[in-house]
């Protein structure tokens, strides 16, 4: 009986090393990625998909995408976002007025907005102990951007395909957005996200370029 235990706690042990261990160490100590590594095969995996079938997404599904979005890193921990989800689909012209961006996605189980606050407000940097003040925020865009992929690549990763589609700093795509939803002045609408179940058969692209790899100089 005792052998059986130790030979199961062997095997849970290694099974738990396989699953759990993307990487394997060379001989200095550097990381190597496995194909099998799961972050690695969701990222090589997405694409943009466009066509969606008619289905609805569940809430909790729903929830982990935005839950993955919002993880992302964020300049000085600001996290400028304000998301929007909307699932009715009779909104969506009133939402896409005058925006022919969005005419092909108006299948999609969801769409998804994803705003930005403009602003930070935080004490002065020389005077941590002051008041708070309110000041545009330089960098809001990149975080949106990192917000905006970990969505697309968490939606990858449950099998739902999504495209990232620009809305800032086109006015045509940004005012009828911000009209609908009502952003106030400081909140502009930075992508907009339709994500559904795939209906088409949209393939990763292989964008591997040596040439664009530079070591030490360009
Ligand atoms: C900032 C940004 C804006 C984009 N805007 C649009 C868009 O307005 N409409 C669209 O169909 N796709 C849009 N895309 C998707 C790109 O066309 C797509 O990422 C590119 O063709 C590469 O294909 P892949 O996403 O399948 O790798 C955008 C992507 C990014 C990153």
């Amino acid at each position: 009986m005792k052998k059986r235990i130790l030979t199961f706690v062997a095997f849970a042990t290694v099974l738990a090393a396989l699953t759990t261990s993307c990487c394997s160490k060379t001989d200095n100590e550097q990381p190597v990625v496995s194909n099998a590594d799961a972050t690695i095969s969701t990222i090589m995996q997405r694409k943009s998909v466009r066509s969606y079938k008619d289905s609805t997404i569940a809430p909790e599904v729903m929830e982990t995408l935005l839950r993955a979005a919002v993880a992302a890193p964020s300049g000085m921990d600001v996290r400028p976002w304000h998301i929007v989800v909307m699932t009715d689909k009779s909104k969506y012209d009133e939402l896409f007025a005058g925006n022919f961006n969005m005419e092909k996605f108006k299948q999609s189980s969801a769409v998804v907005i994803f705003c930005a606050d403009t602003t930070v407000t935080r004490p002065p940097r020389e005077n941590p102990n002051a008041p708070a003040v309110t000041s545009p925020n330089p960098i809001w865009r990149d975080d949106m951007g990192a917000c905006t992929e970990n969505f697309l690549l968490a939606a990858e990763a449950c099998g739902l395909g999504a495209v990232w589609t620009a809305c800032y700093p086109f006015h045509d795509r940004m005012d009828p957005v911000a009209a609908y939803l009502q952003l106030p002045g400081n909140i502009v609408p930075y992508s907009i996200v339709p994500v559904g179940y795939p209906a088409g058969d949209e393939q990763p692209k292989d964008k591997w370029d040596e040439s664009r790899i530079h070591f030490d100089k360009f």
